[in-house]
């Protein structure tokens, strides 16, 4: 498939066992002799032999350079480190950077990419549900300050993306339910096709059959794809990926509520804009029902329990776009989503007070 971005397309392949051929998915590089690999430990354990053996028969040489797992790869001192090794092994503008792994590795060494000597060719390999299905596509990388996630960043497309789908074999079971959010994200939003398939048999994509999580993955990457086509540079069009984002961040703002994954902070973010969507008279019954039940067959939790209302709309005002009232991503039913700039908090504060389980949740 195909990905247009201004003036040029990169290719992203999906499939089972890309992995082992991913130069033959990538634009030639005849000028480059390294491919310098980013990927933690765990991940290079698994999956970085079989990515270097392909890549040594293009005659690419493979480095691996080393980083930390998880959210704890996306800092400044991991990226410097990232910089100097690049230059002090000499590598030149020719040389691509490879993101072997999940969304915070693709972040890191997107940017690493993006800024080494001005940018140099970038290769994103997703090995994780969350990073083939939203992170690895769209341009964006980041790094984190103290301060906030990706306040620091740049828009660096890659030369091309090797999804290769029987990795999600090793994922852990809450990282593969965590990624299943953001699928119910397109599917609510964007895609009524892969509704009606999640909806009508969910069991093939949860034994992760890999013909099943083929189709997935390429459906959601198209979905994705054509939003960003429209935003290259997210000033708008890219807001309906924000469904179910404005209470999941929220959440994971809030101290006590972080062991949360995000995909579980969004899942129960996308039954509150389901929620918010029917309050406000936009959305017709039942869509919060239809929410519940596509979640819940997909192993994720919406019923769980939300912090007290006041604390949620304290988070949400810490968001960078909030102005005034609260931006909701909101449906007038399921694959029409539209932005309400300005949900009034009250509005917010007793969809909250409803979702609240006292007593009974949504289930
Ligand atoms: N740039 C974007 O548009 C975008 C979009 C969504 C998310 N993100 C970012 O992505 C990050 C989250 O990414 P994530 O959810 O992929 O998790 P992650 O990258 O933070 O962590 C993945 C974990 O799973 C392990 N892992 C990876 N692949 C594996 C495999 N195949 N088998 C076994 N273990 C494996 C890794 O070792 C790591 O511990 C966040 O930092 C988020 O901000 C970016
Ligand atoms: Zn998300």
């Amino acid at each position: 498939m195909s990905v247009a971005v201004p003036g040029r397309t990169y290719d992203v392949t999906i499939g089972e066992g890309v992995l082992a051929r991913a130069t033959e998915h990538l634009p030639p590089m005849p000028a480059a002799e390294r491919a310098f690999v980013i990927a933690d430990a765990a991940v290079a354990e698994r999956y970085l032999a079989t990515l270097a053996e392909g890549l040594e028969d293009a005659r690419l040489r493979t480095v691996h350079l080393s980083v930390p797992q998880g959210e704890d790869a996306k800092t400044v001192q991991v990226m410097t480190a990232l910089h100097r090794q690049l230059a002090t092994q000499e590598a030149h503008r020719s040389d691509p950077v490879f993101a072997l792994g999940g969304g915070s590795v693709g972040d890191l060494a997107g940017f690493v990419a993006a800024t080494y000597m001005r940018g140099v060719p970038f290769v994103q390999v997703p090995t994780t549900l969350t990073a083939q299905v939203d992170a690895a596509i769209g341009g964006k990388s980041a790094v984190n300050l103290p301060e906030g996630k990706n306040l620091v960043g740049a828009f660096h497309q890659p030369v091309g993306v090797v999804a290769d789908v029987s990795t999600l074999a090793t994922l852990p079971e809450r990282e593969y339910r965590s990624g299943l959010a953001e699928v119910a994200k397109y599917a609510l939003t964007l895609d009524l096709e892969l509704l009606a398939s999640l909806e009508a048999d969910p069991s093939p994509v949860l034994r992760r059959e890999p013909a099943a999580l083929e189709r997935l993955v390429a459906r959601c990457v198209r979905a994705k794809a054509s939003v960003v086509r429209g935003d290259e540079r997210d000033e708008g069009g890219r807001l309906v990926l924000n469904y179910g984002h404005t209470l999941g961040h929220a959440l994971e703002r809030l101290d006590a509520f972080a062991s949360r994954s995000h995909g579980e902070a969004v899942a129960t973010g996308m039954v509150f804009a389901a929620r918010l969507s029917e309050a406000t008279g936009r959305a017709p019954d039942g869509l919060v029902a239809r929410h519940v039940r596509l979640l819940s067959s997909l192993g994720l939790d919406p019923g769980a329990p939300l912090p007290p209302p006041e604390e949620v709309l304290g988070a949400m005002r810490m968001d960078k776009k909030y102005r005034g009232g609260v931006r909701f991503v909101l449906l007038e039913d399921v694959g029409r989503p539209f932005v309400d700039d300005g949900v009034p908090e009250d509005a917010v504060r007793a969809a909250l007070e409803a979702m609240v389980p006292t007593g009974g949740t949504d289930r």
